[in-house]
This record gives structure tokens, sequence and C-alpha cells, in this order.
């Protein structure tokens, strides 16, 4: 974390012990997912570490997005969808019936790739949103959380004298670090973004890709990205899907190096697409 905006996260994590590096925190095994009678998943099976950053790359339509919704249950949301399989968060099956999605998508945050600000909320209610919901009254700790959300975003000084305004008026940059800080402010385990930067120009996407290396100090952070420098600038491991399949997952460096199957490496220098 660069400068002060890591100060505010230590202290607030500082009681609450942070899951170890070497642990997973998502195992997957054998996950499907069919719209309708249509197959888009075809049994993917993978750890993702934690306080890692893990990219996700590969085609248009290879199945990224489908993958990156099933581990926090986002496509409860769409009819005639059907997941089957694994997802453990940290050791728990997040499909168990018993498993509340609300409270498991506390844990699992998400970032869009388009940024989705509520137009009708300044600044302050974007990012207390979710605490709201979540029945928190306590001006202090709402307080706190904001401006510790904003902090680690990289967002506090540009829009602590502007709390109020509302949202919609940042930039795409800020309005995409407003949307992480929303994420933030829960206190999540686990960030899926998908795609944060594919709406913003150089500076923007350097700036958020800095704030998720940084990030991943305490979180461990899931990228879907279709932008290959994106994923060997940010991610630690790399997952290359095609048509449906995990068909290579490797340390970033291994996998852009020296991949293993012929189809990454057929993808990564250009050969389809
Ligand atoms: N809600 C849906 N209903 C039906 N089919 C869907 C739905 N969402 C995705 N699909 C299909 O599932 C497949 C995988 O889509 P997905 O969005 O996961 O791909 P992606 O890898 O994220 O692509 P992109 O890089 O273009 O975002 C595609 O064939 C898509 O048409
Ligand atoms: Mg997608």
């Amino acid at each position: 974390m660069t400068g002060s905006a890591a100060d505010p996260k230590r202290t607030a994590l500082a009681g609450g012990a942070l899951p170890q590096k070497s642990q997973p925190a998502f195992q997957i095994e054998d996950l499907h997912v069919w719209f309708g009678n249509r197959a888009v998943l075809h049994g993917v099976s993978l750890e993702i570490p934690a306080r890692h950053v893990t990219g996700i790359i590969g085609p248009s339509g290879c199945g990224k997005s489908t993958f990156l919704r099933a581990l926090n249950r986002m496509h409860e949301f769409t009819p005639g969808v059907r997941v089957q399989g694994k997802v453990r968060l940290f050791g728990e099956d997040i499909y168990e019936p018993r498993v509340d999605p609300i409270l498991l998508r506390r844990r699992v945050g998400m970032v869009f790739q388009k940024s989705n600000p509520f137009p009708t909320m300044s600044i302050q209610e974007n990012v207390l949103v979710g605490l709201r919901l979540a029945g928190i009254r306590n001006r202090g700790l709402l307080e706190e959380r904001l401006e510790e959300a904003l902090r680690m975003a990289a967002l506090w000084n540009e829009v602590r004298d502007r709390l109020h305004a509302p949202g919609t008026e940042l930039s795409g940059g800020q309005q995409q670090r407003l949307c992480i800080a929303r994420a933030l402010a829960v206190h999540p385990e686990v960030l899926l973004m998908d795609e944060p930067c594919s709406a913003l120009d150089p500076i923007a996407t350097a700036q958020i890709e800095s704030l998720i290396r940084d990030l991943r100090e305490h979180y461990s952070i899931v990228l879907v990205t279709h932008n290959l420098q994106e994923a060997g600038r940010t991610a630690d491991f790399t997952a290359f899907f095609l048509e449906g399949k995990l068909i290579e997952f490797e340390s970033t460096k291994k996998l852009f190096t020296n991949p293993s199957r012929k189809q990454t490496e057929d993808y990564l220098t250009g050969r389809f697409e």
C-alpha cells in the first residue's frame, strides 16, 4: 500500500487475523454452468490462493465472467442458469442451502467492467450503502469506514471535500475507484473484478492496477481481464480459459514465458481470437 492509504486498514484489521498466503481462498471442483440447455463451463477445477491476484484470461465468450459470477452466486439473479460442482470459500461450501447469499456477497465483493455508482446517491452514500443495508447505524463507525474505504481505494484526497456531491460527477477512473471503495467498505475477504479497467484511459488504468497490487496484501483478488499486459503487470497467477474449459493455471511468469499447453501459447502469441 502506498503512503498513508495503508494505515487505516492496517489499524482496522489489526484485531482480525488475515488468512495465510499459502492458504487457498477458493477451492473450485468440477464446476459446470449451463444457460438453459447450453453448457458454458465444462468442469473447471482450480484453487485460488489467498492474498494474491489471480488473473483470468481467454477469448471473448470463453466463460470468464460466468466463472467469476459463480464464485459469489451471482447467477441466482439470472433465470434458467444451472450451476453444478463445488466452490469452497476458505473451506466452506458456498452452495450449501444454509449459506445466506447476501452474507456471502458481503464476504465476496464484486467490481464490474462498467463503473456503476448509484446515480441518485452522493459519493458518501455510495460507499456506505452496503453497511446501511447491513443495518449499521453507528455514525462513528460509518464515518470511520467511509474514510478507510476511500483511502484504500486511493480516492480520499480527491473527494474528501465533496463527499455529498453525486457519485456520477466523478471521472470514469474516479467512479471505478468509488465502486472499489463501495466493495471494500463492508470488509470483504475476496474481491472479484470483471475487467475493471477496460473502460479507462491509460492513466486511470495504471492507478487501478497499482491499487489492485496494493490490495492483495489484505485481500484475495480474482481479476478477469482481456488485456494480457494487464494480467502480466498485475496478476501473481493466471488461469487461461478456452471454450468453457480451464486450459492452464500457473504463476503468471511461467504461463507467459513458458506455457505448458500449445493452446495457451497460441493464444498468447495472438494466433487466434
Ligand atoms: N445470461 C446469459 N444467458 C445465456 N447465455 C449467456 C448468458 N451469459 C453468458 N452467456 C453465454 O455464456 C458464454 C460465456 O459468456 P461469458 O460472459 O462468461 O464470457 P466472457 O469470457 O466473460 O466473454 P467477454 O470476454 O466477452 O466478457 C457465452 O457464449 C455467452 O453467450
Ligand atoms: Mg466477460
